[in-house]
């Protein structure tokens, strides 16, 4: 009986700290302050195809202005893919995956690594932790 209790309440007490870390809204990081869309109108049809998928599901947890405006080498997106597919509910399925980091790659070579200073470089853990410590 009291142990019933005990667990309801240790329930209610964790639920909004399982969503604040879900949520990946609760810091606001500078590239999302960037541009929220790219003219894929020049990429091949496939790319285009595959823009909305990313736009699609890139957007769930945080701006999609924050990929849009990160740049990073071709090996990090596809870990950094696989990071965020392996959130709690991403719903992000590995063909999924696989079509926006081909995109991301894509992307990558023929928009950001021209321009990189347009762009920024991804945060480590750290610099985000005292980002979201200076914004609370
Ligand atoms: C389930 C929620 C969720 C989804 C879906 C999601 N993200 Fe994220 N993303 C986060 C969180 C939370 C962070 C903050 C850093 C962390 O906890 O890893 C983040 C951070 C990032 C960053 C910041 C990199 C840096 O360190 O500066 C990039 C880029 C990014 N996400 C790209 C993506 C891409 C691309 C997708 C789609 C494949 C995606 N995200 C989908 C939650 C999500």
């Amino acid at each position: 009986m009291h142990k019933a209790i005990y667990a309801i309440v240790a329930a209610g007490l964790c639920f909004p700290l399982i969503l604040a870390a879900q949520s990946g809204s609760n810091v606001t990081l500078p590239q999302d302050k960037g541009p929220a869309k790219i003219d894929v109108s020049s990429y091949p049809a496939d790319q285009q195809k595959a823009y909305k998928v990313f736009a699609d599901k890139c957007s769930k947890c945080h701006t999609i202005a924050r990929p849009i405006n990160t740049t990073m080498p071709r090996p990090d997106w596809e870990r950094y893919v696989k990071r965020m597919m392996h959130k709690p509910n991403s719903g992000i399925s590995d063909s999924q995956g696989k079509t926006i980091f081909e995109f991301l790659a894509y992307d990558q070579e023929n928009r950001k690594d021209k321009n990189a200073s347009a762009f920024f470089k991804s945060l480590s853990d750290d610099e985000i932790e005292k980002l979201k410590a200076q914004q609370h």
